[in-house]
């Protein structure tokens, strides 16, 4: 299903970023007429981390001047806006109240409809994101929709758009997770995904071997736990304390890449095959990973089913507004602004 709304603005505050975007839909294509994010990096960098309260209170002060210059950018006033999407769940409580809140006060103010967005839904509409100026091929259904990020690792077997069928997810840490706490392991800053991901490149996978959970389980279930733990053991063993530092820093940065991007790609394709489907649809922070992208291009190719694969560009991976206008229009189901509720524990298992 799609709507007659042609100008919606998407707000995102799930977790640290405080972004705005204004998108158009022309037909089948939509266009990123503005996408401001901003976050609160250096302090996460200072702490290793996020801090819910203090995320909270940075958005606060971001969350009015970044829709205004959303606008701006996009060269439209308020009268041009034919919807308001936000984010309404899962993330940090104090972080969505800020989005929805705001987004709340300006549908009543400005007596436009509300659309909420499931977040993890929204990182998937990325995918239908047209740039200006490139040709693309939109997906199409039925597609398997990989979810890599911080807080989330799902498989889900898309019929349509608002129709889907769960496979399975992480059992404990998501990809992102686990790239993030190995970083911090190495003491490395967060977060840990670019980060590795960049001295992997330096690195050789072969020289410290890693396992690989649940890779064989015959389910779409995943556990990351278990790896890190095994970094953990890694990094206080004599063979790992006897190599030059460096060389053992970007050769396990380059283990733990690849440890994580086997299993994602593994359990992936079984699901494209079991099902049938030759299409795929990666979307979350970790999309970004190149890695990830190379391999599952790779395998998807190799199937036997031959797959389409779709991967948004690295700032559509990342928590964006674009990607809650995005799925809006495809989502078009307004609710009571004065109803409407912060769930931070939503998720795709209906
Ligand atoms: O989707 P996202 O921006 O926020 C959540 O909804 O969680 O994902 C953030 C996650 C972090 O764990 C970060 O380390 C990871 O995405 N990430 C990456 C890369 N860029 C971001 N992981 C691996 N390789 C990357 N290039
Ligand atoms: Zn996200």
């Amino acid at each position: 299903m799609s709507t007659a709304f042609k100008i919606i603005l998407g707000i995102e505050t799930s977790c640290d970023e405080t972004s705005a975007a204004v998108l158009l839909k022309n037909g089948e294509s939509i266009q990123i007429l503005s996408n401001i994010v901003t976050s609160s990096a250096s302090l996460q960098a200072k702490y290793g981390g996020v801090i819910p309260e203090q995320a909270a209170r940075e958005q606060l002060k971001f969350i009015i001047p970044v829709i205004s210059e959303a606008l701006l950018q996009a060269k439209v006033t308020k009268n041009q806006i034919d919807a308001i999407a936000a984010t309404f769940g899962p993330g940090l409580i104090g972080s969505l109240l800020v989005g929805v809140e705001t987004t709340k006060t300006l549908s009543l103010i400005w007596d436009r409809p509300l659309i909420p967005i499931n977040h993890l839904i929204g990182h998937f509409y990325a995918n239908w994101i047209t740039e200006e100026g490139i040709a693309k091929n939109l997906p199409t259904f039925p597609c398997i929709g990989l979810l890599v990020s911080g807080g989330h690792t799902d498989l889900v077997l898309f019929k349509n758009h608002g129709r889907y069928q769960y496979l399975g997810g992480t059992r404990d840490d998501a990809a992102g997770e686990c790239f993030d706490k190995c970083a911090k392991l190495l003491n490395l800053p967060y977060p840990g995904g670019p980060i590795i991901s960049k001295l992997a490149q330096k690195g050789d996978a072969k020289i410290f071997n890693l396992p690989r959970p649940m890779i064989d389980t015959d389910d779409f279930d995943f556990s990351f736990s278990g790896l890190k733990t095994a970094v953990f053991r890694m990094i206080s063993e004599k063979r790992y304390k006897s190599y030059p530092q460096d060389l053992a820093k970007v050769n396990l940065a380059a283990s733990i890449e690849q440890a994580i991007v086997d299993v994602l790609v593994k359990k992936t394709i079984s699901a494209a095959q079991k099902y049938n489907i030759d299409q795929v649809i990666v979307s979350g922070g970790v999309a970004a990973n190149t890695k990830l992208k190379k391999q599952l291009q790779h395998n998807c190719q190799l199937s036997i089913v031959n797959c389409q694969l779709f991967i948004p560009p690295p700032h559509l991976c990342t928590d964006n507004a674009a990607m809650v206008a995005a799925a809006a229009f495809y989502y078009p189901n307004p609710v009571n602004p004065l109803k409407l509720q912060v769930n931070p524990n939503l998720s795709l298992i209906k």
